[in-house]
């Protein structure tokens, strides 16, 4: 039997992050070690039911910890001989929450961040995976949005911290002996999504037949991504040996309409939307459309799923929620 390679996933409980677990576990050549403190952003309840499939597998470890707590994260590097890679996902995700606790979303996304990056460093980790978001470009007007476009105009407390992230991950790859990959995460869909998320928050608005709150005229663009997809980017990057550094977008490299989104629901869901017009809100960026030239050449990334097909299948997940989980 050959020896498993081990892994650490930081918000292993989350959306994205359980994905991710599924996969690894799936290849069967990995020890996964998940950290997530299980916070209440959104009900702790779905992130539990996430992890349950894998508790009690000789190869998944659950460390329920926050990853502010240096001391803390100390500990989860010391317990394992060494990871092979730290994919860091854990984060205070949502754009408008962060106008509302600045302090808590700089402490997460940035001190957190930092302090992964230090006991990658102390442990000799070679490979720092970082979930970066689309919303680092902020109001950029050139599309599509290129790696090369500069970064200095974010417009979230919470975009501001995850180009942070990202600097921290530089200047951690300069220094030490650390790859870091930050991969820049254009909105996620599918199975398991955030209950805070456009499209998961609408399909159960309309199911239920209550208005949708729809901020700006609907011609708000959002290049919106399946999540299988960017699990093969995020699995990809876990082996990209090529440079020290890199921040790379993971996108469908389309976009989408808030109003033709809102249409695809209306679809699949087999119900006409009440729409509750709002004004624009502070935070929310007019568009995002990724150039994944860059993810295509250095992962081999080819995302397959279509809004139109992934708007399908998360119809079909949503339906077999029923009302069970009031995130
Ligand atoms: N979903 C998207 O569309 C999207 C887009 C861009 C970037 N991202 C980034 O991808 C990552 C995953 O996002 P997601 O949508 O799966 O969100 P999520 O909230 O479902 O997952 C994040 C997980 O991190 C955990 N966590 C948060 N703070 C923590 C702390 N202090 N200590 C330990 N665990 C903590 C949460 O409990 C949660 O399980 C985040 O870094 C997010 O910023 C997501």
């Amino acid at each position: 039997m050959t020896s498993k390679r081990n892994i650490l996933v930081t918000g292993g409980a989350g959306f994205i992050g359980s994905h991710l677990v599924e996969r690894l576990l799936a290849e069967d050549k990995w020890r996964v070690t998940v950290v997530d403190d299980f916070n209440d952003f959104y009900a702790p309840a779905l992130k539990r039911a996430n992890v349950a499939p894998h508790v009690g597998r000789d190869d998944y470890e659950l460390v329920e910890a926050d990853i502010r707590d240096r001391v803390a994260m100390e500990r989860v590097f010391a317990a394992t001989a060494r990871f092979d890679c730290v994919v860091h996902l854990a984060a205070r995700a949502g754009v408008r929450p962060s106008l509302v606790e600045p302090f808590l979303y700089a402490e997460t996304n940035i001190t957190g961040t930092l302090n992964l990056l230090e006991c990658a460093r102390q442990r000799h980790v070679p490979q720092f995976v970082f979930g970066s978001s689309s919303s680092v470009y902020g109001i950029n007007a050139k599309v599509p949005f290129s790696e090369d476009d500069p970064i200095r105009q974010t417009i979230s407390p919470y975009a501001a911290t995850k180009a942070a992230g990202e600097m921290l991950c530089h200047t951690y790859a300069h220094l030490h002996d650390l790859r870091c990959v930050a991969l820049r995460f254009f909105t996620v869909y599918g199975a398991r999504q955030r209950p805070d998320l456009a499209i998961h928050k609408f399909a159960k608005l309309i199911s239920r037949g209550q208005p949708i709150p729809v901020f700006g005229d609907g011609t708000t663009r959002r290049d919106y991504t399946y999540v299988e997809d960017i699990i093969a980017g995020v699995r990809a990057a876990i082996d990209y040996t090529a440079s020290d550094y890199e921040a790379i977008n993971l996108g469908e490299s389309r976009t989408v309409e808030l109003r033709e989104l809102i249409a695809l629901l209306e679809r699949e869901l087999g119900r006409k939307a009440v729409i509750d017009r709002q004004p624009m809100q502070p935070g929310d960026v007019p568009q995002t459309f990724a150039d994944i030239s860059k993810a295509r050449r250095l992962l081999g990334y080819d995302p397959q799923t279509q809004i139109e097909e992934g708007v399908r299948r998360f119809v079909a997940w949503f339906n077999t929620q029923g009302m069970k989980d009031e995130g």
